[in-house]
């Protein structure tokens, strides 16, 4: 009986190892045409595509649905992917969120950049809006061929900002479980217009 439990908290303890999450390793969306999209990040973003990879079947069930895979650097590390799947019907997004909602935002160094990096877009035909502040950084907004919006962003906030915004973070979270309206313990943040 001894043994047992002693095995049990043997496993116990096992199951209590930490997880520690060290990156994004990729996140994937799809797009409506796999060519179009590396061009697309390349000529607006300077983003070089790093890898394919593509099947003419699904690896599980092996039925015959062909996809490309393409993987983009989003700088540091990171990678935004992308699958194209000409046998699905047409990609559409979720009607019962508002479409500003969803977004993939990636960081520049900083103002100047925000700024160059608009300037550069508008003249490249891309519909951007912002600059928009948002306290401890400032972004602007746009959408790719495929429909996702994407954000550039550069944070402006001090060190302490961000410590006093982490600090809050919890008591913000309880407050909204409860009351579904905006709690005003980081307020702040919007007196900067
Ligand atoms: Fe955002």
């Amino acid at each position: 009986m001894l043994l047992y439990i002693k095995l049990c908290q043997y496993l116990h303890k096992k199951e209590l190892v930490m997880i520690k999450i060290e990156k994004v390793h990729h996140v994937a969306y799809r797009c409506k045409d796999a060519k179009e999209t590396v061009q697309w990040y390349k000529d607006k973003l300077n983003m070089d595509l790093v890898l394919a990879i593509a099947e003419d079947e699904v690896p599980s069930t092996k039925a015959p649905d062909p996809y490309m895979h393409i993987f983009l650097d989003a700088g540091m590390g990171n990678v935004l992917a992308f699958f194209e799947l000409p046998n699905s019907d047409d990609m559409d997004r979720d009607q019962n969120t508002p479409a500003w909602v969803q977004h993939l935002a990636l960081k520049v160094a900083d103002v100047d950049a925000l700024v160059a990096a608009k300037n550069s877009l508008v003249e490249n035909g891309v519909d951007v809006l912002g600059p928009v502040h948002h306290g401890v950084f400032k972004s602007i907004y746009f959408f790719d061929p495929s429909g996702h919006r994407l954000e550039l962003a550069a944070d402006i906030g001090t060190s302490e900002q961000y410590q006093q915004l982490n600090e809050v973070a919890h008591a913000m979270i309880d407050e909204w479980a409860i009351t579904k309206r905006a709690p005003k313990h980081a307020a702040w943040l919007h007196d900067h217009d």
